[in-house]
């Protein structure tokens, strides 16, 4: 065989091999029998060179053979490569949408929340927010509203006193009224305030009585007050958190401090005032107690009763809150258990 029959030869084997190669291991094996050693096709070929005749024209012969194998395994590599970066993208690919361990973010406890829309309801009737202690003395809880020592009306509000100062006059307030006396301490007519806070009560816990709950107090003192705007002041904010076929029902009752005072309650949300378990098929659900101003609590606080008069009205925000998210026992309002309170 000739220098130039071997070198095509070589050339073809050669170029054929690098094409073949199925992997970049396999193509550097080929790449080492036909080019890269002294022993490969390419390196016997070179040996040769000395004993050929015109050893420039086989010089240069088997220069291009090189060259043209060296093509041929430069672009299988190419080529080997691009594939296996191909496919470790693939397999080694990170799914940046799965997303990784999460924060949750918390929210307002539905109390909370209502006390503020309740606050935003008044505030936008033009009333603004007053805050009391929730220890509190006995003459702004009881006294000055008009519950003498000794008054049986203050056994319905029966209280948890607190070992301070004089026995029995510091204690955990059992409503939002206090807050009506220091007011009316603090500022003269014409007065329209709102008062939400926690009170406390020797209750025992049943689904609509907590030891702890919160109220909201109202207070409007001005001269001309009647009691037509107290009744027209709780339908609107009613109205306002259930919508307009949620209505008010006034019945007569007692508080010391007010007078007449009235109870009220709003037709059920349930059932629309048809009747269900959760106002006892009443289709009613009393919301709180209110009145206008007894005479004698202006007195305690020196505002003229001849001149002033005002109404006063005081309930449960949590009841608005258990009605508003159907919460039917209280103790979920209260028991911070997360999975309860993620619902809402
Ligand atoms: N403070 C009363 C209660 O807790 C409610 C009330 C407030 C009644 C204001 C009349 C006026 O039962």
């Amino acid at each position: 065989m000739t220098f130039v029959d071997d070198t095509r030869r070589f050339t073809d084997d050669a170029v054929g091999a690098a094409r073949g190669a199925a992997s970049l291991d396999d193509l550097e094996e080929q790449e080492r029998l036909h080019l890269k050693s002294k022993a490969s096709t390419h390196g016997l070929l070179k040996e040769r060179i000395k004993r050929e005749d015109d050893r420039a024209a086989a010089g240069r012969l088997l220069n291009e053979a090189r060259v043209e194998v060296e093509r041929a395994f430069a672009a299988r590599r190419d080529e080997l490569e691009r594939a296996a970066r191909a496919e470790s993208m693939v397999r080694d690919r990170i799914d940046l949408t799965v997303g990784g361990g999460e924060y949750r973010r918390g929210h307002l406890h539905p109390v909370t929340r209502i006390w503020r829309e309740l606050e935003d309801v008044f505030v936008g009737l033009g009333y603004k927010v007053a805050e009391g202690p929730e220890v509190e003395l006995d003459w702004y809880n009881f006294e000055a509203l008009n519950f003498p020592p000794g008054h049986p009306a203050r056994a319905m509000q029966d209280t948890l006193y607190v070992r301070l100062g004089e026995p029995e006059q510091v204690l955990l307030r059992t409503h939002t009224s206090p807050v009506q006396v220091r007011t009316m301490e603090a500022q003269k007519p014409p007065i329209y305030v709102v008062a939400p806070g926690r009170v406390f009560r020797r209750d025992t816990l049943d689904a609509r009585h907590s030891p702890v709950f919160h109220q909201i107090e109202g207070l409007a003192v001005d001269e001309g007050i009647t009691l037509g705007d107290l009744l027209g002041t709780i339908e609107a904010f009613i109205h306002a958190l259930f919508g307009p076929n949620i209505n008010a029902r006034f019945l007569p009752s007692f508080f010391p401090f007010t007078e007449p005072s009235v109870e009220f309650a709003m037709t059920c949300v349930f059932c629309e005032g048809a009747g269900c378990t959760v106002c006892s098929k009443t289709g009613w659900v009393e919301l709180g107690g209110a009145g206008m101003v007894d005479p004698a609590v202006f007195e305690a606080v020196d505002i003229d009763p001849e001149r002033y008069s005002g109404f006063a009205f005081g309930f449960g925000i949590d009841r608005v809150a258990q009605l508003l998210y159907g919460i039917d026992h209280v103790k979920n309002v209260w028991d911070g258990d997360v999975r309860f309170l993620r619902q809402f």
